[in-house]
């Protein structure tokens, strides 16, 4: 796995929007539809402001991409400001210009979700590869709504939060953790490892363990995240305090430092 380590933020920003940007204009140029894998939550909120930002002032076109989200809340309506659907359209996919019908994600709402999960893993399936998908972490190694303990080889289903993600989650909710869904419909590690190239982006001290834990720890189901070591293209950015726990962080930005031209993300 690339490990991207920089100072800031921002500039970790700067890299999730070129490799997204990258797999868009690739796409383009072949003629063929993108499949693009969008993640919520707070860490890739400045990669998205710098997708719209290119879009606004560079022209970059998102004509033709389908997108899809990793996850959803069981039991808000549909619409509800705060479901999956709503805030990624409200960060980022209206501005894009994409059709709302061109924005897919698992239905929360549905009276049966758990056919729901299973409905959104065959659309998955159908709509091809996801050739990026976007990612955060959560403080205990989640991926997705996978908390630890997921099977590595899961695929969409309902799942069931665990408290500390509920309290995390509940600054969306009016700092009101009773407030925040108990159980969400999550694409699995095994779905999340179909796509083509994974990005993950995590900022700040509070994710640096977890980012240890995924990238130098070992493969297990008690982090999540550990499964990226098992996906042959995954680029993982993250500013200086959530790399401050890694090991191996003087090798990461010497790789950084020597990195090809011609290697891309
Ligand atoms: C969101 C998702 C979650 C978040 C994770 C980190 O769609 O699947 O795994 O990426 O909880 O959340 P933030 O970025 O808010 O710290």
């Amino acid at each position: 796995m690339e490990v991207v380590l920089l100072p800031t933020p921002e500039e970790c920003a700067r890299v999730v929007a070129d490799a997204v940007a990258g797999s868009v204009l690739g796409a383009l140029a072949g003629g063929g539809p993108l499949v693009l894998g969008l993640a919520t939550g707070s860490s890739p909120l400045l990669a998205y402001r710098e997708l719209l930002r290119r879009r606004h002032q560079e022209g970059l076109s998102f004509t033709g991409v389908q997108a899809f989200l990793l996850d959803e809340y069981v039991g808000l309506p549909a619409g509800h400001p705060e479901s999956y659907r709503a805030v990624i359209r409200r960060e980022l996919t209206d501005e894009l210009g994409l059709d709302p019908a061109a924005v897919h994600g698992p239905d929360g709402a549905s009276g049966d979700p758990l056919q729901a999960a299973l409905d959104y893993e065959a659309q998955l399936l159908a709509a091809g590869p996801v050739a990026v998908q976007v990612l955060g972490i959560g403080a205990n190694g989640h991926l997705g709504f996978n908390e630890p303990g997921s099977s590595l080889a899961s695929r969409t289903r309902v799942k069931t939060l665990t408290e500390q993600t509920r309290i995390d989650n509940a600054r969306f909710f009016g700092d009101d953790v009773d407030a925040v869904p108990r159980h969400v419909i999550t694409q699995g590690l095994g779905t999340i490892l179909r796509a083509e190239h994974l990005v993950l982006v995590a900022t700040g001290v509070g994710k640096a363990e977890a980012v240890a834990a995924a990238v130098e720890g070992p493969l297990t189901a008690s982090c999540p995240g550990s499964v990226l070591q098992l996906h042959p293209h995954v680029t993982l950015v993250v500013d200086d305090a959530a790399g401050s726990r890694l090991a191996r962080a003087t090798h990461y930005r010497y790789v950084l430092r020597h990195k090809l031209a011609e290697q891309g993300w």
